[in-house]
């Protein structure tokens, strides 16, 4: 069931009324639920429950310390990216012991950084980071546990911008060269090359191309382990998409079956990279309408968020159910509406001639599924503050980040002497 729903008329998140948040923190705010955060962390560690596996939730997907926290208190380790992403985990009380570090780009500072630490693993994604890692590593007397992203060349069935698993991407090193890559690992001082990981793509919303990464990874770490490599783990990814438009998922007990299908047979330990599928559908990003619009061919709804709050629909022309805070009578009219923010770039556009129930200056609006990739990709363009978070449990709620002022964004920046 949803965490936010209408009662009484009105969308609450839980049971708190979302015009209570808006007047306390004003608009626009993003607003996460904490019972979905767990209820989407559970339902991963049912489904996976008996396997020998680690849910490592992606921080990318939101790095708030307040979400992270939720999922850590459940068991979640991490998946980062950066070292800022690194310290948010051990911030929010993720041990490092749990904490996974990906990315096709990482500094020497970055891995001097992580393997200080004595994370879990390093996935490196070229040759000459595996050496940089050894490098590193080496310098500092100790073994980092590494796995080489392989690129298994599936197509992820999901938007260009978003998939990461066909040989012309830049993740990951091709599959013919992976055996090559672990030879030289492990002649090298500084790296034990124990897993194998993959990643296809995000958003998917069929396993199909899931199967054939995570065959050609079986595949993989039986190869190797003939290579003599000691090949324990697995490093599974995450990609599973959620619902934005009626889009019907697979099941988490699918995936796992999927999981153990494919891999259970090796006797790895395996690690799941989930992000959008645990926050994803656990947030909302709430606007006030400013002005409607009436125009010769379209009528706009200009809302005060913008394309620097939420910028999937204008990257990615991804779709975010619109609904209106008052809930609208049944039998309302809906009019096609071109909802749109304040930014001076066409681009600012969230929907395009979206059939609407009546909404009118003054109204709040929210954008559902807004918990992935929202407030994290959010930026301060036309000097637009960042959003604030608010995080919902049950009849209370907290503001997990506040809204900086104008005075604070300047901060930080100085006029040289000479002006
Ligand atoms: N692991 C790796 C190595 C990744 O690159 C990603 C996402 C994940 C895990 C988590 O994937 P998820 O479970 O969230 O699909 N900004 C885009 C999505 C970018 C995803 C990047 N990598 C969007 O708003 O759709």
């Amino acid at each position: 069931m949803s965490a936010f729903t209408y009662r009484n008329g009105v969308l609450h998140a839980e049971s708190v009324p979302l015009p209570a948040i808006a007047e306390r923190v004003g608009t626009p705010f993003y607003c996460y639920s904490t019972a979905a955060l767990e209820s989407a962390y559970r339902a991963y560690a049912d489904a996976f429950a008996g396997m020998d596996a680690s849910i490592c939730y992606a921080l990318k997907a939101n790095s708030n310390l307040a979400v992270i926290r939720t999922l850590a208190r459940l068991g979640a380790g991490a998946d980062v990216v950066s070292v800022g992403e690194l310290k948010r985990a051990l911030a929010a009380g993720v041990p490092a012991s749990r904490i996974v570090f990906s990315g096709v780009g990482k500094t020497r500072a970055e891995m001097r950084t992580a393997l200080g630490l004595g994370i879990y693993q390093t996935n490196v994604e070229s040759l000459p980071e595996l050496e940089a890692l050894s490098e590193v590593a080496a310098s500092m007397g100790v073994v980092a546990d590494t796995a080489v992203r392989v690129n298994p060349d599936v197509d992820a069935l999901t938007h260009a911008k978003i998939s990461t698993g066909r040989k012309e991407n830049k993740f990951g090193v091709d599959m013919e060269l992976a055996r090559s890559v672990y030879a030289r690992a492990a002649s090298l001082p500084g790296v034990r090359p124990v897993s194998v990981a993959v990643h296809i793509g995000s958003q998917l919303t069929d396993l199909a191309p899931f199967r054939s990464a995570f065959e050609r990874v079986a595949a993989l770490v039986l190869a190797l382990r003939e290579d003599g490599h000691d090949i324990r783990r697995v490093d599974l990814g995450g990609g599973l998409g959620i619902s934005y438009r009626g889009e019907v998922p697979p099941s988490l007990a699918d995936y796992a079956e999927l999981v153990r299908a494919t891999t259970g047979g090796l006797g790895c330990h395996v690690t799941l990279e989930p992000g959008r599928s645990l926050v994803g559908n656990a947030g909302i990003l709430v606007a006030r309408t400013v002005y409607r619009k009436a125009g010769v061919h379209r009528n706009f709804l200009i809302l005060d968020a913008a394309m620097n709050d939420l910028i999937r629909p204008s990257l990615y022309d991804a779709w975010h159910t619109i609904l209106p805070v008052d809930e609208p009578a049944r039998d309302a009219a809906e009019e096609p509406m071109d909802v749109v923010g304040p930014v001076c770039e066409s681009g600012d556009t969230f929907a395009v001639q979206r059939a609407l129930p009546p909404i009118g200056a003054g109204d709040l609006v929210a954008f559902l599924s807004a918990g992935a990739y929202g407030a994290v990709m959010s930026s301060t363009y036309n000097s637009r503050p960042l959003a604030p978070e608010v995080l919902v449990n049950g009849s209370e709620f907290a503001v997990i980040r506040k809204r900086p002022t104008i005075e604070e964004l300047m901060a930080a920046e100085e006029v040289p002497a000479w002006l």
